[in-house]
């Protein structure tokens, strides 16, 4: 269960980070935060590329800048777009958070005007395959 200032530094490195989106091909600037095993958070956006296929997700740079700070597990992650259309991770993204994450992964959606959508990661990716498929 997040607390009300969990929820509300997310958003707040959520939309930050949106900030720095790099989207130029898309016009579609997006933001995540996550929160680790540690309390820490971990913030970053989407990097997209003239060679439109080698961009990428911005659930992806926050998960590098968890993992290259030492966070083991993602406890929630907060994505941020433009609105009004309720963002949600694209199925590629939902299996990156899996690595690190369990079913409950709190996946919290907003918008600048605030948060508009919250799942587990179970209802976002039911049956996964997971790390633990792979322990002999
Ligand atoms: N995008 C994300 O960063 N995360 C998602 O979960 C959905 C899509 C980005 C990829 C691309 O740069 C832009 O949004 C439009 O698809």
């Amino acid at each position: 269960m997040l607390t009300e200032e969990q929820r509300r530094d997310l958003l707040a490195a959520s939309l930050a980070a949106r900030a720095r989106s790099h989207s130029p091909y898309s016009g579609y600037a997006v933001g995540a935060a996550i929160l680790d095993e540690q309390g820490k958070i971990h913030a970053g956006a989407n990097i997209e590329n003239a060679a439109y296929p080698q961009g990428w997700c911005a659930e992806a740079t926050a998960l590098g800048a968890m993992v290259m700070a030492g966070g083991k597990r993602a406890l929630a992650v907060l994505v941020s777009g433009p609105g009004p259309e309720v963002i949600t991770p694209c199925g590629g993204c939902r299996q990156k958070l899996r690595e690190f994450a369990g079913p409950g992964l709190a996946v919290l959606a907003a918008d600048p005007g605030g948060i508009r959508a919250e799942w587990t990661l179970d209802q976002l990716l039911p049956h996964s395959f997971g790390p633990e498929h792979l322990e002999k």
